[in-house]
């Protein structure tokens, strides 16, 4: 009964109840962020077992533009661990008739009229323009373009949170040669610094996050450094004094076209993660903790980390499904 009452002063707490969650600004304070952390927390037991017959009449569609593995069949299994069903569009441009030309705002309001909630991935981030237009029902954006990734943060935080014990006063790395299009470090950023960790981005001079991210950052008054064109050098010393080297998945970013494809690879060689700067830091008695939120390539990192204390990347996968319930359970309960 306890863990009941705790339940409900969780889903309180988070406050969005009938809400959307298209950006990390759907928390517009700590508090309702880490009410649904604390949501996530109650509910990661039932995750890892048959999950709990919570909200079995409710129906979830996930439509993704985009390809996924994680953020859709993630989105899937929690609806599904909670008591409810999902339909899902996998390949709308094929499968749709936004294929045929309909138009996304006619799409959402018509599947508004067969779901309670819909899951949605977009190409393009002025998508949310339509989506706003369109939907009666609330969405969760597993990612519109370049410009945020919710999900992958709630994922991230608890992930932090769960393991580290706490996020305040963490210095969290997150390098990369293009942060403009990272919708993985937007997000992140926020919700660190709505919970006063220390943000350092390490990227090059054209790859830098764009103002607006940084702007929204300040306004947040978030404790966020910038390293510009860091040296080899300068990336192993970040990534061995920092306590979590959050990788973002900066393969999106990766031009399609050579030779510009050769020349961003070729650059990318720096931000190379290797076992080098994490056995430097635990000769100095510390852990540095890795995540990435995948897919990832063998361009970016000795994939031996996994094997190590330092990967907190299998850790994020499997933490995400308690916290797509949390995001889904917060939004629909009592609705
Ligand atoms: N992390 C993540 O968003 O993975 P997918 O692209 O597979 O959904």
């Amino acid at each position: 009964m306890r863990q009941k009452y705790d339940l409900l002063d969780a889903l309180e707490k988070a406050n969005l109840k009938g809400r959307s969650i298209l950006g990390m600004d759907a928390f517009r304070t700590r508090d309702e962020l880490q009410g649904l952390l604390d949501v996530a927390a109650f509910l990661e037991p039932y995750a890892r077992t048959g999950g709990l017959n919570i909200i079995p009449s409710k129906v979830m569609a996930s439509i993704f533009f985009e390809p996924s593995t994680r953020t859709r069949l993630g989105f899937e299994s929690a609806m599904q661990k909670l008591g409810g069903s999902v339909i899902s569009e996998a390949t709308p441009m094929i499968t749709s008739r936004v294929a045929s030309g309909e138009s996304i705002e006619d799409t959402l309001r018509t599947v508004s009229k067969y779901v309670h909630i819909i899951g949605m991935r977009h190409r393009e981030a002025a998508v949310e323009a339509a989506v706003k237009a369109g939907a009666e029902v609330p969405v969760i954006t597993g990612g519109f373009g370049g410009k945020e990734h919710p999900v992958q943060c709630i994922v991230d935080v608890y992930t932090m949170w769960r393991n580290l014990g706490k996020i305040e006063g963490l210095n969290v790395l997150i390098p990369g040669p293009e942060l403009i299009t990272s919708r993985v470090a937007h997000s992140q950023a926020y919700g660190l610094a709505m919970f006063n960790a220390n943000i350092i981005f390490a990227t090059e001079k054209d790859g830098r996050v764009p103002e607006d991210v940084m702007e929204r950052l300040r306004g947040l008054n978030a404790n966020v450094k910038e390293v510009i064109d860091p040296t080899g050098q300068e990336l192993e010393d970040l990534m061995s004094q920092c306590d979590v080297l959050s990788m973002p998945a900066w393969v999106r970013g990766v031009p399609k076209e050579e030779p510009a494809k050769s020349e961003f690879l070729e650059l990318a060689k720096k931000y190379y993660v290797g076992m080098g700067p994490l056995k430097k830091a635990k000769e100095a008695g510390r852990t540095v903790y890795v995540l990435h939120p995948l897919p990832r390539l063998d361009v970016e990192m000795d994939f031996e980390i996994d094997k190590t204390e330092n990967s907190l990347i299998w850790d994020q996968v499997e933490l995400s499904i308690n916290t797509r319930m949390a995001m889904i359970l917060c939004i629909l309960y009592g609705t």
